[in-house]
């Protein structure tokens, strides 16, 4: 019989610390009605397909139960993040009905999370629900979870893609959470995909540079604040459960990997943990990208040799699979990383940004729009060129486009009529070679590359500052007499 989740009581309960699992999490989306439940559905392309319609569609968050071949109560969620109300509530914050609202309320939030991260390290604990279940050795297969293939061109069962990869560091106690993809080879093997340049890479590399095995443990359903955060780019040196702890106002409770002393999430639904031997890699994928396309075609990728497998009572697996945008974490991903776009250009020292938006089109990171008050010459390019280059733009960036502060960035309508209006090709677009680029690029599938950079292009759009005065006025009613005119024909017009 399947375990149904509970609704919390009828009280508006936003504080973190009070749901932080994935239980919790998912009564208080049931509570605030985005939470389907769906039974019966095959792990083998239905789950993965339904969900990409339904993200679509901006649909609810999907909770899979009876899953065909598995038994009743081993689940999995997806679409968790997909819209205002769940991100609203991942991040503990009161329920908006908008991006903008959700956009706005963020503000000045990452810089306040990072100063906090420091005075909350993780907390050992002994005991939590992960333990419910511990695994060990030949009885291991992880094929005994509903684990999915998610569409028809994929090369496996992907087990991670809403994944938190817990790594650290060979010379130092930084330890890093990053969502990086697992496909599963067998039942004690999986692959591990990071990407050159990404913080887990970084330190498998210098594993394996000292001829060292890679300890690795891996969340694989948690709360989606974990996720949230695993995916986005937080600061070299600084650990997401650090990070996170700040957001929560509390430690993230954590328990030591019995084989590598890693600590994984104590109310994790479903853990393994083992270690990349160096020189042992094997072919992975493909899978479709975060920008829509199958363009990683199959490769070498480390091998995680599991060795334990710790899971909780009817463990419910966190699946997070990419498509053609809006996909299933397009949307959240807009908007975090709209907002830590925002406050890396003021930390760098870039004045007058009054907006700026990851739109979905671009999987949140291919297109990024900043919208600014021109302050002096150079203001725009500027602001474009940081956006291009600062951590959170830097990866897999191709255009980034500049706007006055009468464009709302994330009015694609709006910011493409600024840029066929406001922009001369030949003046306005710089153009950057050899910048962070990855095999993940569709271009760089069809023009191979020996090394992966790509190119990116800034589009300043905004109106030449030295002929601010003497651009052409727009052609629309001024604001006040707009709404005056609503007011008088609210019901030609609408209010
Ligand atoms: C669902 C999802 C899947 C991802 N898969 C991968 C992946 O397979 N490899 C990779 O390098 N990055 C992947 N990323 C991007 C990284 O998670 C992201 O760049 C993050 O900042 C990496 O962590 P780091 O900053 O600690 O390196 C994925 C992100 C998401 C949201």
């Amino acid at each position: 019989m399947a375990e149904k989740v509970s609704a919390l009581p009828e009280t508006e309960n936003t504080s973190l610390s009070n749901i932080w699992d994935l239980r919790s999490w998912l009564a208080r989306v049931e509570q605030l009605g985005e939470l389907k439940h769906v039974s019966g559905a095959h792990w083998d392309l239905e789950l993965g397909g339904i969900s990409e319609i339904n993200n679509r569609q901006r649909g609810p968050c999907l909770l899979f139960d009876d899953i065909v071949d598995y038994p009743s109560g081993y689940r999995v969620v997806t679409g968790t993040t997909g819209s205002p109300v769940r991100l609203a509530a991942t991040l503990g914050f009161p329920s908006y009905p908008s991006s903008a609202e959700l956009v706005e309320a963020l503000r000045g939030k990452p810089q306040q999370w990072e100063a906090l991260s420091v005075e909350f390290p993780p907390q050992y604990v002994e005991d939590g629900p992960v333990l419910e279940n511990v695994i060990a050795g030949k009885e291991i297969n992880l094929l005994d979870f509903p684990v999915p293939k998610w569409h028809e061109k994929d090369g496996g069962r992907y087990i991670g893609t809403g994944s938190v990869v817990v790594t650290k560091d060979l010379d130092s106690e930084w330890i890093n959470l990053g969502a990086y993809r697992m496909m599963v080879h067998d039942k004690r093997t999986c692959a591990l995909n990071m990407v050159a340049g990404k913080h887990g890479r970084q330190q498998i590399d210098r594993y394996f540079s000292a001829g060292k095995p890679f300890p690795v443990v891996v969340s694989l359903g948690h709360h989606p604040l974990l996720f949230l955060f695993a995916g986005l780019e937080v600061k070299y040196g600084l650990s997401e459960y650090n990070y996170v702890g700040g957001i929560l106002g509390e430690p993230v409770q954590v328990i030591k990997g019995e084989v590598t002393g890693l600590p994984m999430p104590a109310a994790s639904e479903l853990v393994v943990e083992g270690w990349c031997q160096p020189g042992n890699f094997k072919m992975e994928g493909p899978l479709g990208e975060f920008h829509g396309y199958y363009s990683s075609s199959e490769k070498g990728a480390p091998v995680l040799e599991v060795e334990r497998v710790y899971h909780r009572n009817n463990p419910i697996l966190l699946g997070t699979p990419p498509a053609r945008p809006p996909h299933d974490y397009s949307y959240s991903k807009a908007v975090m990383r709209s907002a830590l776009l925002h406050e890396a250009l003021e930390k760098a020292g870039v004045p007058g940004v009054v907006g700026c938006w990851a739109d979905e089109v671009g999987g949140s990171r291919m297109l990024l729009v900043v919208s600014i008050k021109q302050g002096y010459q150079g203001h725009a390019r500027q602001a474009g060129l940081v956006a291009s280059q600062c951590h959170v733009g830097a990866y897999l960036g191709r255009y980034v486009i500049v706007v006055d502060d009468d464009i709302d960035p994330s009015d694609l309508q709006n910011v493409m009529w600024a840029v066929v209006t406001r922009s001369d090709p030949a003046r306005d677009i710089e153009i950057i070679t050899r910048a962070w680029g990855s095999r993940g690029d569709p271009q760089n599938v069809t023009f191979d590359q020996k090394v992966p950079y790509n190119t990116r292009a800034i589009i300043d759009a905004c109106r030449a500052y030295e002929y601010l005065d003497v651009f052409p006025p727009v052609a629309e009613i001024s604001p006040q007499f707009q709404e005056e005119l609503k007011k008088k024909w609210k019901d030609l017009l609408g209010s």
